[in-house]
């Protein structure tokens, strides 16, 4: 049987022996994986950990923050936070295509993320220099960069792809969860004390709010968005079904809100509003590959609807998108 005590164990004895008094770099995005590896070589190793947060401006409400009060205040991890939400703005200005938005987003992660462990390689008071790249790269990631998986023909969309990084910079590698599967990454991440929120979470795109934001991305977009999608999330944690007991947050596989940059006719009090559309997405789905969009209740969707408009100002119409995949996909670009 799978002892968690025993393996945090065994994996914290293998990462101190790995890396014996050199220093760390991990990049931590607040997603699962770069999360439970964070808080094992924590465990591991302690204050020989530096972890990198670029924090892009097109994260989800509260984000950051929830991101550095977690490793920051609870674990007392080193967390180096930049906030380049400035920078990623003013090259995504002007910009509506999604894969040229995928690759300049793509970019600047590497180029801040790059500058900010180039220097934590050259040391300073106290820090010798790191060493060491960590990566959360579990079981699957594995398998599919080695080409086990069948490649399709054409790229829908472009990921994020880090590949390369640690031979760039001229840093050893370190992926203790390489040998993982999901749900074992998630087992040990509350073993190691995340909270379970954080563990169970739906995925998240690395191009973050940028995908969600149709056509040009402007901060009045993401800080509509941001409202309107916590609405959405905590009614969908907070909305049991009678049948399961589970949260509709749990029965579904992923779920969000996207902006839509267009506007329509509203009426509020004895006032006309002209005002921006949201669509809520919601899907089932084992693999992401297809998936079914979730028949919500209506009685939540009715909630949800409700709330974003009366307290959201500048979003006056709420939609839901009843598209499956193929043909449509999961995210909306
Ligand atoms: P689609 O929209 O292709 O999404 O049906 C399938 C899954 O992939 C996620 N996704 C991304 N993840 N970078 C990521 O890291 C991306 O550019 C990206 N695009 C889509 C999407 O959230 C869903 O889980």
């Amino acid at each position: 049987d799978w002892q968690m005590g025993s393996y945090i164990d065994e994996a914290v004895a293998k990462i101190r022996e790995q890396v014996g008094d050199e220093e760390v770099i991990l990049g931590l995005s607040g997603g699962v994986d770069s999360s439970v590896a964070a808080a094992l070589i924590h465990r591991a190793i302690g204050d020989q950990l530096t972890c990198v947060f670029v924090d892009h401006g097109l994260l989800r409400l509260n984000e950051g923050d929830a991101v550095m009060e977690m490793f920051e205040g609870k674990l007392h991890a080193h967390v180096v936070r930049v906030d380049a939400s400035e920078l990623f703005l003013k090259e995504l200005a002007g910009v509506t295509d999604p894969e040229q938005k995928r690759k300049i987003i793509g970019r600047l992660f590497v180029d801040v993320f790059k500058a900010e462990a180039e220097k934590l390689k050259a040391g300073d008071r106290g820090h010798k220099g790191a060493k060491w790249l960590a990566q959360g790269t579990i079981y699957p990631d594995v398998v599919e960069s080695g080409g086990t998986k069948t490649k399709k023909a054409t790229t829908i969309k472009s990921h994020h792809n880090v590949g390369g990084l640690p031979e760039q910079l001229g840093l050893k590698l370190l992926e203790p969860l390489r040998e993982l599967f999901k749900d074992e990454v998630r087992a040990l991440g509350v073993a190691l004390g995340l909270p379970a929120e954080m563990v169970y979470r739906h995925p998240f795109p690395g191009p973050g709010l940028g995908v969600r934001i149709l056509g040009e991305v402007k901060k009045e977009y993401a800080d509509l968005l941001r409202r309107a999608d916590a609405i959405f999330i905590e009614e969908l944690r907070g909305w049991k079904d009678e049948a399961t007991g589970k949260s509709w947050y749990e029965l579904t596989s992923q779920a969000f809100t996207v902006f839509l940059p267009v506007k329509s006719v509203g009426v509020m009090g004895d006032g006309r509003t002209y005002d921006y559309v949201v669509a809520l997405r919601a899907v089932q789905t084992s693999d992401f590959m297809t998936a079914d969009w979730a028949e919500l209740p209506y009685g939540l969707l009715k909630k949800v609807s409700g709330r974003i408009i009366n307290e959201v100002r500048g979003i006056n119409r709420v939609t839901y998108d009843v598209s499956s995949k193929p043909p449509a996909t999961i995210e909306w670009e």
